[in-house]
């Protein structure tokens, strides 16, 4: 396991994730970045890169020349071992994993050997102490990068995650992850656990801005992402990826529900 242990860091934080290919919806969250001072070494990304939308390689480009710590998410691991699929963890047959053999082709076709270089020496969990509080970022799960923690998972299989990430990086008081594109915060026996959600994608709430989380002097905070979604949608008709994600950019309802839990089916 790589472990990136970044130390001490001072003034707000931006963690997010779940890019998958969005490069609007990057070019607006590095705008937020500027707006409000944040540097690039106080910048985190939990892994997904790539995904589901159209500029696959520009993503990877710019997130590499701006030199934040970057996670490995399961489609980094998964590319850079020229893997058949985004080892996202759905089940075989489901509209997600037949969905995913549409972007995920493009996806490969578009990464450069270096971008894979890149993304076969991200870490697995990166650590980071701030106002005295030490956090750890992962992508899934302890155990299983392409883990879903669903805001409706029990608090039970949150403790063991956590017991987990302690014999793994040290005693923690905040777990930042990602994967499920949906955000949450929930504090289990004072350890709190937040999802950013996706900037990439939105949460399945009819919504189309994205998310990413803002830790500042009160703590972490969950912001909505306002950016050209329809331009986003468009780049993904022109590179033919209109098998549903591109409408999910406009209507905020993800094209598969059997992907989530049942208790989160609307
Ligand atoms: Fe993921």
């Amino acid at each position: 396991m790589k472990i990136q242990d970044l130390g001490e860091i001072h003034g707000d934080m931006l963690l997010f994730g779940g890019v998958y290919s969005n490069l609007h919806a990057l070019d607006a969250f590095l705008d937020v970045a500027n707006m409000n001072n944040i540097a690039p070494q106080n910048i985190i990304c939990s892994g997904d890169v790539v995904a589901y939308c159209a500029d696959a390689r520009a993503c990877c480009d710019k997130m590499r020349s701006l030199k934040s710590p970057v996670l490995a998410g399961n489609c980094e691991i998964q590319l850079a071992a020229n893997a058949l699929d985004c080892g996202c963890g759905y089940d075989e047959g489901s509209e997600c994993s037949l969905l995913s053999r549409g972007w995920y082709a493009h996806a490969t076709d578009q990464v450069s050997t270096e971008n894979k270089s890149w993304m076969g020496g991200l870490p697995d969990r990166i650590l980071f102490i701030h106002n005295t509080k030490k956090y750890v970022v992962i992508h899934g799960g302890a155990l299983d990068v392409s883990r879903f923690i669903w805001p409706v998972t029990s608090d039970d299989v949150i403790i063991r995650e956590i017991e987990l990430l302690a014999e793994q990086v040290g005693p923690i008081d905040h777990v930042i992850a990602g994967h499920s594109g949906i955000p949450m915060q929930r504090i289990v026996k004072g350890v709190q656990w937040t999802n950013s959600g996706a900037i990439g994608m939105p949460s399945h709430n009819g919504k189309p801005q994205t998310h990413y989380a803002l830790l500042g002097k009160n703590g972490i905070e969950i912001k909505e992402l306002e950016y050209n979604f329809t331009a986003a949608s468009i780049a993904m008709e022109q590179v033919g990826l209109v098998q549903g994600y591109h409408e999910t950019l406009k209507t905020g309802y993800w094209p598969s529900e059997d992907t989530l839990p049942s208790e989160m089916h609307l």
